[in-house]
């Protein structure tokens, strides 16, 4: 559970980026609140759909070659998570390392972390666990010194969600809060055929379209709106020249909604953008890494070529 101030702060950022979103020649609302209970719990079923290859593609990775991962962090390294550090990645990463130190999961949702944190502790006693309530977009203190050499894990390709600046400026700060004898690990979504990039993030179950929808209804309940999630349509397209999904809300009919106090209007087929996800190529994510002073140290990949994960290190 966040403070009080905290929920305040996070309220008035919430309606700062909706009213903003929502007044620009091209609406967007933000990403990062696609994630209330109901949005998290529908983003784990996400990861269960058929035509959602990320999740197991990267598990399948992780399982065939956490231990070449393990024995390039070395022994005695600490691991700090960036996101909710539940999965199964994160337990296959911890066993597979020789007398991992510190395991540092970073999450916004304090209730999530307790929850995570209790359980890791009756599975790994000897494993110092030191959560930190943080949005890891942002600059954030580590808890204690940690002794031996850092990795940064950020798994499931969530660097896709941030555009090239700001996925640039986040793997920066990972590199310096691991420092020149760390890492990077990470998992990056790599460019594929249309054919099985868009049905991913449309699939016929509609998952991921209720996923979508579900950001309409947590403006409406926090922020007062009115907007009517029965005249909006999800559609989910591959932009070629920037190689990144487009998740959008689609107006159905011309109409007009209030949230916090404000109005706006939306024409019939007007398009609300709610998330990027970036494909990569391998040169074009070496060249993000180096952006970010970082180098491509490893690459591991599927057989298919259709995720990777990188191990990066600080170029010093
Ligand atoms: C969390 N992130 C990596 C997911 C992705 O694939 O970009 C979010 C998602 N959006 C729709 N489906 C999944």
């Amino acid at each position: 559970m966040l403070r009080d101030d905290d929920i305040a702060q996070q309220r008035a950022r919430f309606v700062a980026a909706v009213h903003t979103g929502l007044s620009a020649p091209q609406k967007r609302l933000p990403t990062e609140f696609l994630y209330d209970d109901r949005g998290s719990a529908l983003f784990d079923d996400i990861c269960e759909v058929p035509e959602y290859y990320l999740t197991r593609t990267e598990l399948g990775i992780m399982r065939a070659h956490v231990a070449q991962m393990a024995a390039d962090i070395g022994p005695d390294a600490s691991v700090i998570e960036y996101g909710s550090g539940s999965s199964t990645k994160t337990r296959l990463l911890l066993e597979a390392m020789v007398r991992p130190r510190a395991y540092v999961p970073v999450d916004i949702s304090r209730g999530h972390l307790e929850t995570v944190c209790a359980q890791l502790r009756l599975e790994y006693p000897a494993l110092v666990i030191a959560p930190v309530v943080a949005d890891f977009t942002r600059p954030f203190e580590l808890p204690m010194l940690l002794a031996g050499p850092r990795v940064a894990y950020f798994p499931g390709s969530t660097i896709g969600n941030f555009e090239p600046v700001a996925a640039s400026a986040l793997l920066r700060r990972m590199g310096q809060q691991v420092g020149p004898d760390g890492c990077v690990l990470i998992g990056a979504d790599l460019r594929k055929s249309l054919a099985v990039l868009e049905p991913a993030y449309d699939d016929a179950a509609g998952v991921t379209a209720a996923f979508n929808l579900n950001l309409l209804v947590r403006v409406n309940r926090e922020l007062s709106g009115d907007l009517d999630p029965s005249r909006f349509r999800h559609r989910a397209y591959y932009d070629t020249e920037h190689g990144r999904i487009v998740m959008t809300l689609v107006s159905t009919c011309a109409q007009r909604a209030n949230v916090a106090g404000r109005r706006f209007d939306f024409d019939r087929d007007e398009v609300i953008i709610t998330e990027y996800s970036h494909k990569y190529t391998l040169d074009g994510f070496a060249g993000l890494a180096a952006d970010a002073g970082l180098a491509v140290a490893q690459v591991w990949t599927d057989n298919a070529q259709w995720f990777s994960v990188q191990r990066l290190v600080p170029i010093v």
